[in-house]
């Protein structure tokens, strides 16, 4: 079993970034974690951040026939990203959506997630704990 853990824009600045928010653990933690997790699991794994909406649906496309399932915090562009909706859609690859915070207790534009529409499963405010979640939700249902 494959899965493709997907990260989009500004989540090269955790550490750095509203830390009152995100916390001060870095990307690099982020990368260690799920890293950690896998092998705990014996999840085979990729992880690839990218600030780049068109990025972003260039990998889902490539992970088709590839991957069994995906990850992903698409980021601001879980608000405003059809392309990423119609991409995941497109390789029908099953999708958990992650988002770090709880969007849904944020400013109202935060409540409208494009992905949720094709994500089999969303996990919300659980910070990198949500990965874990995530992972192992696709290892067991997949
Ligand atoms: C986020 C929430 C989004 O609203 C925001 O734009 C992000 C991160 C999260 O992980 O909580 O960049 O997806």
């Amino acid at each position: 079993m494959r899965i493709l853990v997907l990260n989009g824009p500004n989540l090269n600045m955790l550490g750095i970034r509203e830390p009152e928010m995100y916390g001060s653990n870095t990307y690099a933690d982020l990368e260690k974690f799920v890293d950690d997790v896998c092998r705990e699991n014996g999840i085979d794994y990729e992880i690839y951040q990218t600030n780049w909406e068109g990025a972003l649906v260039d990998r889902i496309q490539e992970a088709y026939g590839k991957f069994d399932g995906i990850v992903i915090n698409p980021a601001a562009y879980t608000h405003t990203s059809v392309a990423i909706l119609d991409a995941v859609k497109a390789v029908a690859i099953p999708a958990v959506e992650v988002h770090l915070t709880e969007v849904n207790e944020r400013e109202p534009f935060r409540h409208i997630s494009y992905i949720g529409l094709a994500a089999a499963k969303t996990i919300t405010g659980k910070g990198f704990e949500g990965y874990r979640e995530a992972l192992l939700w696709l290892k067991d249902n997949l």
